[in-house]
């Protein structure tokens, strides 16, 4: 699913009428129609519709006339100054004056109390409300008149159903503008909008569908953002076949550095997850007084320690990926070891927790390194390597982590409600997983899937994107009937989701 901005948006309408010769109308048209499909008109017999006088606002003078047109009852209100109507909305409004559908203008230089009166007890007297006074056109503070007509739309306890954005959200930026009309769904076109991603705007976007108005693909991927929201399809086209004249050696041989005195279980789960995900063969490298016991629990994985230096330099010279960092210690020997690895190893590379807090001043060791390095911070952690507050990564996540990616020619998984994957190009927001997961080792687990996944062969980006969503999707199946989820919980699983994903 494609994210884009107010921006985009523009872009792409621009392109339709200018490039391609699509009428606005014509798109406006096919807006209608793919929204009506969300309004459940099985279900309510009595509309309401609130138009702006931009084109959000024109989408909401079809949708009355194709509610009309299926028997409903209809009232239709126009806030905001008539003398600014876009041609297609005016358009619309032709169409509804020739077919007799009444309307009543909320005119923004008016201020008639009257008429706000008569939206209150339409909204009364009906079942669900569209909301399409601002779009992507939303530019400033709402105030006035339309102000009041959002409080009162909110003040209601009918079915609010948003069209493109919520009106008062900034669909580029997620800031509300002042006030905001909160819906129990919003139906967006082509776009999941950008905005939608700030922690704020969910209490008012409720849930989101996105619709395609037939723009062709092409032109799509011609004037998109590169921006997605990872779907199923993009996990199932990507995960490796397993076929009868498989070899343990075609799904890789990956090393897994983790773990210390205290932190056994960030070793354990780590590699265990790198085990069930499908991997060939899984070696543990950890400190020697930690060995038995993991070793003990690893039935089919295999261990060594750090005195086994030789055994260290075949496995990180023949490995197919490396996973390197959960619970092995913020200190100078994480670094040493990162830094052995980064001399000595040619194969991507993939960094976590520790291995991260090591590189926090050392970033440039990255630079040298023969292949692809991807790092798996957390909000902390990203905060520590970049020198910028949580709260301002938290509200530009997609930027902050696409701009690191870039910088030092890296992937980034910035974890946290809605992970982003970047490569510095593409963004990939991942839209699994919930709090239910919040605990200690789920981090070590996704390290250990994604081992898996890049030493299996697949292209590294992906391999990122699939094991994030794997992981969170099996953690909301099993938040359904737990009330928290370990990462044990969740490698038990992997293989019974993964056959899932692969018939
Ligand atoms: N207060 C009052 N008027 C405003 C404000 C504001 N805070 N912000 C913008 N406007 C006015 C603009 O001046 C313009 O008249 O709202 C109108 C634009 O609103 P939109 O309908 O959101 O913008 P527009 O570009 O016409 O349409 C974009 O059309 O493709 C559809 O629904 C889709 O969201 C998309 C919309």
């Amino acid at each position: 699913m494609r994210i884009g901005t107010s921006v985009s948006t523009k872009k792409l309408d621009e392109a339709c009428v200018n490039e391609y010769k699509i009428p606005l109308i014509l798109m406006m048209e096919n807006a209608v129609i793919s929204a009506i499909k969300h309004l459940d008109t099985n279900l309510y017999n009595k509309y309401v519709i609130v138009s702006g006088v931009g084109n959000n606002g024109g989408d909401g003078l079809g949708i009355a006339r194709q509610l009309k047109a299926r028997e409903k009852e209809v009232k239709v209100f126009i806030v905001g100054n008539m003398e600014k109507i876009t041609p297609c909305s005016k358009t619309n409004l032709e169409i509804l004056k020739a077919m007799n559908i009444p309307y009543i203008v909320i005119d923004t230089k008016e201020e008639n109390i009257n008429h706000l009166e008569q939206l209150e007890a339409a909204i009364k007297n009906s079942n669900v409300l569209v909301d399409c006074i601002f779009g992507t056109g939303l530019e400033r503070e709402i105030k006035g008149i339309f102000r009041y007509v959002i409080e009162i739309i909110n003040k209601n306890k009918n079915l609010v159903y948003s069209i493109d954005v919520p009106s008062g959200i900034n669909a580029t930026t997620g800031e509300v503008l002042g006030v905001c009309i909160k819906a129990d769904k919003t139906i967006c076109f082509e776009f999941y909008k950008r905005g939608f991603l700030k922690y704020e705007t969910k209490k008012y976007i409720g849930n989101v569908v996105v619709e395609h108005i037939g723009i062709p693909e092409y032109i799509l991927k011609k004037h998109d953002d590169n921006e997605y929201i990872t779907s199923m399809n993009f996990v199932k086209d990507n995960i490796r076949d397993k076929n009868k004249f498989s070899f343990k050696s075609n799904f890789g041989k990956v090393t897994i550095f983790a773990g210390s005195k205290g932190f056994s279980g960030a070793a354990f789960i780590a590699s265990e997850a790198a085990i069930k995900s499908g991997s060939g063969l899984v070696t543990l490298v950890c400190d020697e007084h930690i060995q038995d016991i993991i070793s003990s629990k690893l039935s089919e994985g295999m261990t060594a320690n750090y005195k086994e230096e030789d055994r260290i330099n075949e496995l990180i010279k023949t490995s197919n990926a490396i996973g390197f960092g959960c619970g092995m210690g913020n200190n100078k020997t994480t670094l040493e070891r990162l830094q052995y690895v980064l001399n000595n190893s040619d194969c991507p590379l993939i960094i976590d927790a520790d291995g991260i807090n090591v590189i926090k001043n050392n970033i440039s060791i990255l630079k040298k390194y023969k292949n692809k390095i991807i790092i798996t911070p957390h909000l902390g952690e990203m905060s520590r390597l970049t020198g910028k507050s949580i709260s301002y990564i938290k509200e530009n996540r997609i930027d902050v982590a696409k701009e690191f990616a870039k910088k030092n020619n890296i992937i980034v998984l910035l974890k946290g409600y809605e992970t982003i994957i970047t490569d510095g190009k593409d963004a990939y927001i991942n839209p699994t997983g919930n709090s239910a997961m919040a605990n200690g080792g789920m981090g070590d687990c996704l390290l250990g899937m994604i081992t898996s996944f890049v030493g299996q062969g697949i292209e590294l980006f992906e391999a990122v994107i699939c094991a994030s969503y794997i992981h969170g999707y099996i953690g909301d199946i099993l938040s359904k009937k737990m009330y928290t989820v370990n990462a044990t919980n969740i490698i038990e699983k992997i293989p019974v989701i993964m056959k899932e994903f692969n018939i």
